[in-house]
């Protein structure tokens, strides 16, 4: 019996590739695997010609041709990086997947793909670097220098109306791991992401209109509860219906804590419930092709995250943003994935640790009294101020723990 010839193995460039220089090389950063080779010459020429699939052999001619003394080995740490794919293998038919659903171009493909999965500092080993860096280059002035012609406002009226309750909301991470209530829940869902009217227009069908603003009403973002101690609701995960103002039950509660679905924070293991704010970037890429509308989204989960961090002070709920979040491993406990779903924020939400028999009104009056930094429950809040997200590499403030204070402005 003839013997069929082996099939030489075919190879051709990424699809998902950007590319910057560094000293003589150009980095080229495969956007979707994540991974990044150094290249030369020899290297870009071959790349530039192999948008369609070549055998190796032919690879390895061009790469000669241009002076690269050892194809084999290049073209081994091309594959390994992603930088020349199989066709038809797993990452291919990611990229494929890409290709079909992201209209924002490379550029911010690599931005938005390469947030995720971060690994976030330990708040000791943030410190001895911020120490290290603020030496190196002292912290910028977060606080503008007055400026000339100023001109005195009348004063907010912070005891009244809106004011009252934005007032009264701060980033309280000391909970005592207590159920919170379903209503409280209900009415922190609704303030975010409750649809208060819809709009119908032609060729876009039926839009929401929210409690927070939404670009053009694409309404990109969709929340989902994370209940792990909340009366009335079986522990699990849910979607939230704005619309029907009701949950429709995901799957049960994933395994691990909350701190490992909120990027290692400790100050996330006592929490009663989270909600995830999931885009559905295709929503807003559908109208706007252009990749500023990235940015919408962004601003957008902002609006919807105020709005439910004000209603759960509202509430008497302790609630803090969480912009640091274990990207795959919280898609995965909501089962939500593909390239133009992310899940991007969080609100962390509980019961306030020292909320005695007054309720939480003690929790707060027991912090602000304890501003000056003598209370242990006040210097752990100030500790878990800095967050992880600003923890993550290159991003946080520069101020110790144990020196920084608080100081309430009161009106
Ligand atoms: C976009 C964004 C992301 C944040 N991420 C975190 C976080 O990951 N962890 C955390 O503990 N706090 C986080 N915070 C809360 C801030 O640390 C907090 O808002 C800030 O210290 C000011 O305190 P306040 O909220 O009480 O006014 C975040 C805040 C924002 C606006």
């Amino acid at each position: 019996m003839a013997r069929s010839p082996r099939r030489a193995l075919r190879l051709r460039r990424s699809s998902a590739l950007v590319a910057w220089p560094r000293g003589r090389w150009v980095l080229v950063h495969n956007f979707v695997a994540g991974t990044t080779a150094a290249c030369g010459g020899a290297v870009l020429s071959m790349l530039a010609g192999a948008g369609r699939p070549y055998n190796v052999t032919e690879l390895g001619r061009a790469l000669r041709r241009s002076g690269d003394p050892d194809p084999a080995t290049t073209l081994r740490r091309l594959v390994e990086t992603a930088i020349l794919v199989v066709p038809g293998s797993a990452v291919a038919r990611e990229e494929a997947s890409w290709r079909r659903t992201w209209r924002w171009g490379p550029v911010a493909a690599a931005f938005h793909r390469s947030l995720r999965d971060l690994r976030f500092l330990p708040i000791e080993e943030s410190e001895v670097l911020l120490r290290a860096r603020a030496r190196r280059r002292p912290p910028p002035r977060v606080i503008p220098e007055p400026g000339p012609g100023r001109t005195p406002l009348p004063q907010p009226r912070i005891r009244r109306g809106v004011l009252a309750h934005l007032m009264k909301r701060e980033s309280i991470r000391d909970m005592s791991g207590a159920p919170v209530n379903a209503r409280a829940v209900a009415d922190v869902l609704f303030a975010g992401l409750g649809v208060r009217a819809l709009l119908r227009i032609p060729v876009q069908g039926d839009l929401p209109l929210k409690l927070a603003p939404s670009g053009g009403a694409r309404n990109p973002i969709d929340g989902y509860l994370l209940a792990r101690n909340v009366k009335g609701i079986p522990p699990g995960t849910y979607r939230y219906s704005g619309l029907r103002r009701e949950l429709e039950r995901v799957g049960p509660l994933p395994a691990g804590t909350l701190p490992d679905l909120l990027g290692g924070q400790p100050w996330a293991a006592e929490a009663s419930a989270v909600i995830f704010l999931v885009a559905s970037l295709g929503r807003a890429m559908w109208k706007y092709e252009h990749p500023l509308s990235l940015r919408m989204v962004l601003f957008e989960a902002g609006h919807i995250a105020q709005n439910m961090l004000v209603a759960a002070s509202d509430a008497g709920l302790a609630a803090w943003p969480s912009g640091a979040v274990s990207d795959t491993r919280v898609e995965e406990a909501l089962r939500v994935g593909g390239p133009d779903r992310a899940v991007l924020y969080a609100v962390v939400l509980g019961h306030p640790r020292d909320s005695g028999p007054q309720g939480p009104r003690r929790a707060r009056s027991a912090k602000s009294s304890a501003s000056g930094g003598k209370s242990g429950s006040a210097s752990r809040q100030v500790r878990a101020s800095r967050s992880a997200a600003q923890r993550a590499s290159g991003s946080r403030p520069a101020a110790s723990s144990a020196r920084a204070s608080r100081s309430r402005l009161r009106g």
